[in-house]
């Protein structure tokens, strides 16, 4: 449609319609032929208005859009279509790793495939927008949420971010039906939320907003994304989803985003909630005056948007309706409003599980191997624990993926040449002293006993923070328990967050973390188990001692009195009294069958000024036989400061494949740009001076290569 056609339907519409354009509910409303049905009853809402709204979230398959969309076609006066939204996170149908896992790649073109498999599986199922990419910067493992998080470094999170609106959204949505519009979310600061209580309190300084939780959305936006979403928290006392400066300030004006913004699930309603609102009707005003176009599931603005409309607000809501109105556009949905959609069954998509496997197999983190992995043929193996059998991988997020067709360690290890035994338990929190009594005589005499535990899809993502992130004690006790009997164990891990395993570390010769690696995971494990895959992931979020550390990351500030070797247990620094400050892995870490080695520095210059860049090289060397790949690390730190900045914070990454005994030169170049940071005035710049880099595998290993300088000018 031309935008003069647009503009003639905008003035065509009643207040009423352009109000139900703003308005977005779940397919349950218009079951039974729109006989309002659920909330909308408790709402008292006449179902005329049902045929005004414009959009649906969380529809299940094509069917049903089918249905909805021309039932509503022919029911509503003005024949607009239904925008159809959805989380497609991790993958629809396919699960994929989480995305905290997918982060573990450290790889944009693995993010941005799999954004592109997963929209093509949406889009058949009549999906049109994602509420994806996450882009919120986490350093608190408590927080559920952080599985679906790109981890703790901004750089690494810019990277992902942009690449998963890139997989989504392609280059053209309006020529490709198999592209998803994106949503990224939750603007902003979702993720320090305080305690990692989810929903709580959030108190960031300016700098800090502008420092590490808006460069994501930053890059989201560059990259195309089509809608925000705003986040259920307050910011500066001011929940988001009323909070003008936030929206029209950051967002439209410094940000320049044109798009749709949306406010989370009733996070309208639920202003009154957080007592900046005394009733529906204030709720509306507040939201909608700070910027809010669409309202997901609440009736605050169906009910009381009317009222509120006057004179002065009409073009606001023109403009918001108009931006909905070109979304629909955008993707072609006035013309095609069943865009996308198949009826045909999938089938059960062979390339894409083949696709779900390979990555999966690039996201696991090997932590710990003292002579263990990889299994060796015709080995006496026992598999032992909750996550043995368990088809409770795909995680949290996974609300179409069908648990049944996931596979799960067990299913991928029975097809391996070794000797298996395995003894799974139900899934959740209970294992008896019967049981862990069973699991210890089965793990006698074995040569291998993988222990498979963690955490269950409930325990991780939305609302489900925790004040332990530890595994179970029964799962601690088995762990204990089968070590008494076998000290060659295997841990692999499945989990939606870092996890605490000091107490439980020393008792294992090895640890693979699986993360929840989605519908193909068992097959991905056994892989690596049995070295046919070589582990290459590298933590995005570091696994403290302690819970009591977080927040934490290691691109920490330095402090007044900073630890170090030589005052390592004095009193007044900034330190523990019962645990170390480090984390047990760090961020950027993980293990692999093959042994890398950094070789050969090389600077092109140590000076540089104005726009001039510099270049390190560096040879990798893989030491051993075994084909594999790393990810080479460089940090930096800027000496000295304006504002405090942390004590290293990464820059670039390099990742490599290389051979068996082979070497490969790799070069880093680094800007001004590399090296700015926002200043008290909030603007990004580089100081002139001295700046440390710091070269490795990982936040803490990398070590320091030299001290560069840069003038901005002569
Ligand atoms: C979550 C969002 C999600 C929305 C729609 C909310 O509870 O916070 O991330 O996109 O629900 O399902």
């Amino acid at each position: 449609m031309e935008q003069l056609e647009l503009l003639e339907l905008l003035n065509e519409m009643t207040i009423d319609e352009k109000i139900g354009q703003l308005v977005q509910l779940t397919p349950d409303f218009f079951s039974e032929g729109g006989e309002i049905t659920g909330p909308m009853q408790k709402w008292n809402l006449e179902s005329e208005k049902l045929y005004q709204i414009g959009s649906i979230l969380g529809t299940h398959t094509s069917e049903q859009v089918y249905s909805i969309q021309q039932d509503y076609l022919k029911k509503s006066r003005l024949s607009i279509p239904l925008i159809f939204m959805a989380d497609v996170i991790h993958g629809y149908e396919t699960i994929f790793p989480i995305p905290l896992a997918l982060a573990a790649t450290f790889d944009e073109a693995i993010v941005e495939k799999m954004a592109e498999l997963s929209a093509k599986e949406a889009t058949e199922a009549g999906i049109h927008v994602t509420f994806s990419p996450m882009a919120d910067y986490v350093k608190d493992a408590r927080w559920g949420r952080v599985l679906e998080s790109n981890g703790e470094d901004v750089t690494l999170s810019n990277a992902l971010t942009k690449a998963y609106v890139k997989g989504y959204q392609g280059e053209d949505l309006s020529k490709d039906k198999n592209r998803l519009a994106s949503c990224v979310k939750h603007f902003i600061g979702y993720g320090a939320a305080e305690g990692g209580r989810d929903y709580n309190t959030v108190d960031l300084s300016d700098i800090e907003i502008a420092q590490n939780y808006l460069p994501p959305f930053e890059a989201a936006i560059d990259a195309g994304a089509e809608l925000v979403m705003t986040s259920f928290n307050t910011v500066h006392g001011i929940p988001s989803t009323a909070n003008t400066s936030l929206i029209q300030k950051i967002l439209r004006k410094q940000l320049n985003f044109k798009g749709v913004v949306i406010s989370d699930w009733a996070a309208v309603v639920e202003l009154i909630a957080h007592r900046v609102a005394e009733d529906k009707k204030e709720a509306a005003l507040l939201a909608f005056s700070a910027g809010i176009d669409m309202d997901m599931m609440s009736d605050s603005y169906l009910s009381n948007l009317k009222e509120i409309i006057n004179n002065k607000n009409k073009e606001k809501l023109d403009e918001a309706v108009l931006r909905i109105l070109n979304l629909k556009n955008k993707l072609g949905l006035f013309e095609d409003p069943y865009r996308g959609l198949t009826k045909k069954e999938f089938d059960k998509n062979k390339n894409l599980r083949i696709s779900a496997c390979e990555i999966a197999e690039k996201c696991s983190v090997l932590l710990k191997n003292e002579n263990i992995l990889p299994l060796i043929k015709n080995q006496k193996v026992a598999l032992i624990g909750p996550k043995a059998k368990s088809r409770d991988i795909l995680g949290a997020w996974s609300w179409i993926g069908d648990k049944e067709e996931a596979v799960s360690l067990s299913d991928g290890l029975q097809k391996k040449d070794i000797e298996l035994s395995v003894l799974g338990f139900q899934d959740g929190r209970e294992l008896s002293d019967k049981n862990i009594k069973k699991a210890v005589r089965l793990a006698e005499g074995q040569d291998i006993v993988i222990l498979a535990v963690g955490e269950t899809s409930q325990e991780t993502g939305e609302a489900a923070s925790l004040t332990n992130i530890n595994l179970t004690r029964n799962q601690e006790k088995l762990i204990m328990e089968v070590s008494k009997v076998n000290k060659n164990i295997v841990l692999v891990l499945f989990n939606g967050r870092p996890v605490e395993l000091s107490s439980i570390e020393c008792f294992v010769k090895g640890i693979l973390v699986a993360w929840f690696p989605g519908t193909e995971g068992g097959h991905a494990l056994a892989n690596l188990l049995m070295g046919e895959a070589n582990p290459q992931g590298k933590l995005p979020m570091s696994f403290p001692r302690a819970v009591g550390q977080l927040p934490y990351t290691y691109a920490h500030l330095s402090t007044g009195r900073p630890q170090n070797e030589e005052n390592k247990n004095q009193k007044y620094i900034s330190r523990y009294m019962d645990e170390e400050t480090t984390p047990l892995y760090p961020f950027g870490f993980g293990l692999s069958y093959s042994d890398f080695e950094l070789q050969d520095i090389k600077f092109s210059k140590k000076k540089f000024k104005g726009n001039e860049s510099i270049s390190i090289d560096v040879t990798v060397k893989n030491k051993n036989m075994n084909s594999g790949s790393t990810v080479i690390q460089l940090y930096s730190q800027d000496i000295v400061t304006t504002v405090a900045r942390p004590v290293r914070e990464l820059k670039k990454w390099i990742k490599i494949d290389l051979l068996g005994h082979d070497e490969k030169r790799i070069s880093f170049s680094l800007t001004e740009r590399d090296l700015r940071y926002v200043h008290p005035n909030l603007k990004s710049k580089v100081d002139s001076g001295k700046f440390n880099l710091y070269l490795g595998f990982d936040s803490l290993d990398a070590k320091i290569i030299g001290t560069v300088e840069y003038h901005e000018s002569n």
